[in-house]
């Protein structure tokens, strides 16, 4: 080794020495204050408990509970996070009157890291005004429309109906609902050309594009990639940012009323066009990521629960008569018949409170006390992070769901047949009683056009088709430990179904 390398060597070492020494510090020097919750830094500096939470993430707040109670500090990468676990304190956290919890400043580093998109101040109003305006109200009918002629599309292909759909094709059920719900709901939003055919196949390739960048999400979010996937990832950005970018999209045709009320505020605020091409990199992730997932669960569950797809179907069918397609028709369904679901209602929320796992992050914006519902006060501080995990403290909390990690198709159901909204825990009522759009200021504002896309979607797959598990003793497959805590969960591998169009009269 020449001296010139041996001094090089010799820097290096103490430069690493010197930042080891500081990250040590760094863990030493926080100590938990009085009126502070329990602090468990974990053992290791600086990354304290990151490589248990991301191994699983609801194995872990599982153990943190039992050990320190309903809420607790945890270090992750030098971050410090409070979570509270007890779904009777949520009120103050989510309704947050003195603003001292911020989700925006959080959600602005992630949506740059992952989408390469620099939020402007007021785009989450700006999000919330137009989904509010275009996918819920009167508005969300045209929209249910354009989805039923998108599902026909992409089920059926343009010509609709014909021979060729007649007897079983066998596919993987994840992959089925994933690939049908994400190119129609991509279609419905971000627009049709005049050639159909191309149109489909277009959205299958952004699909499965999207499935590879879907992998890697969760290891992503971490920054826990090798060298390779960071390159994989760099590429599939750029991809998406040219596939759903402003230019190739602006020969489109009924562009959603939601989409273009977006990008023309980015417009008037003088965002440049490759920004622009982010923003829709990030609402196709936002809008198409969960829906396929959900619907899934929703299926698997019906397959595996005979009485519940009985009552699905006849719900169905009373509303639908006994569907048949007639030669080159497309699906027919009076959209309005959404409303009045409420068996199927039920079978959306019980998938969703099985398989949706948000986690809501707040940022503290100054040293504050958070009131826990038993009257004591805990002290947080400014820059660490609030975070609730609903699926462990409300979903499967036994007191709120008895038999919690059951499938009950009627969960949501009175006795009468209407809606079930009163949950206890403890004896009192609980007003968040199942949370998979998160809530208060980051709620989901496309739940609602979510719900009905995948009502429509698994409407028509009870109605028109005969579906059956290959293997019918297999059970439904366990929650990917990865995905926890990233919206809907995915399973650990597929499920293997046959489905046929019922053939016409
Ligand atoms: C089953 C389907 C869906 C689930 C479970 C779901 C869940 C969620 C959750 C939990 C959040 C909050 C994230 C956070 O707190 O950081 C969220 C945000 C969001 N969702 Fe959904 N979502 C679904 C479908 C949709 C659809 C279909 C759309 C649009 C058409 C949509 C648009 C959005 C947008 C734009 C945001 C970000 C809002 C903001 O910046 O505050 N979602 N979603």
């Amino acid at each position: 080794m020449s001296a010139g390398m041996a001094l090089w060597a010799l820097t290096l070492g103490l430069l690493l020495l010197t930042a080891l020494g500081h990250l040590c510090l760094l863990h030493l020097r926080r100590q938990r204050r009085p009126g502070e919750p329990p602090l468990d830094k974990g053992h290791v500096p600086w990354l304290g408990h990151a490589l248990a939470f991301r191994k699983n993430m609801f194995k872990f707040l599982k153990g943190m509970r039992e050990k320190h109670g309903d809420i607790f500090t945890v270090q992750f990468g030098g971050q410090y996070f409070t979570f509270v676990m007890d779904p009777l304190s949520y009120g103050p956290i989510l309704k947050d009157t003195k603003r001292r919890l911020d989700f925006v400043s959080y959600a602005r580093q992630l949506v740059f890291k992952v989408f390469g998109y620099r939020s402007l101040d007021g785009d989450h109003h700006m999000i919330h005004a137009a989904s509010t305006k275009y996918l819920m109200g009167p508005s969300l009918q045209e929209l249910n429309k354009v989805m039923l002629d998108s599902l026909s599309l992409v089920i059926l292909g343009p010509a609709g109906w014909g021979p060729g759909h007649s007897g079983w094709h066998e596919e993987g059920l994840f992959n089925f609902c994933y690939k049908v719900l994400f190119t129609a709901g991509y279609l419905a939003l971000f627009g049709f050309t005049r050639d159909k055919e191309q149109d489909v196949l277009q959205a299958q390739a952004l699909f499965s594009e999207f499935c590879k960048f879907d992998v890697l999400f969760p290891r992503f979010v971490y920054s826990l990639l090798g060298p390779r996937e960071w390159r994989e990832i760099g590429r599939l950005q750029r991809l998406f940012h040219k596939m759903v970018s402003v230019r190739e999209n602006r020969d489109k045709e009924g562009v959603s009323s939601w989409l273009s009320f977006m990008l023309q505020y980015l417009r008037e605020q003088e965002v440049p066009e490759d920004m622009q091409d982010k923003f829709n990199f990030m609402m196709l992730w936002a809008s198409q990521g969960n829906t396929g997932p959900s619907s899934f669960w929703a299926l698997a569950f019906l397959l595996k629960h005979p009485e519940a797809m009985q009552a699905v179907r006849k719900e169905a069918t009373g509303l639908l008569g006994e569907a048949r397609l007639k030669d080159r028709q497309p699906f027919q369904v009076d959209v309005s018949v959404l409303h009045h679901t409420p068996v199927l209602d039920s079978v959306m929320e019980e998938s969703l409170r099985l398989g949706a796992s948000p986690t809501l992050l707040r940022l503290v914006q100054e040293d504050c006390a958070l009131k826990m519902a038993s009257g004591q006060e805990y002290l947080v501080r400014r820059g660490d992070i609030v975070a609730l995990f609903p699926y462990l403290s409300v979903h499967m909390d036994p007191d709120i769901h008895p038999d919690p990690t059951a499938f009950q198709y009627d969960r949501f159901l009175n006795p009468d047949g209407s809606r079930k909204v009163d949950f206890y825990k403890a004896g009192r009522k609980i007003h968040h009683y199942s949370m998979p759009w998160g809530a208060g200021v980051s709620i989901c504002p496309g739940r609602f056009f979510a719900l009905s896309e995948m009502k429509l979607f698994l409407l028509l797959m009870v109605t028109h088709f005969d579906l059956e598990l290959l293997d019918p003793a297999t059970p439904v497959p366990p929650v990917d430990p990865n995905r926890w805590g990233f919206g809907t969960t995915q399973p650990t591998h597929d499920l293997h179904f046959r489905y046929r169009l019922r053939p016409p009269e």
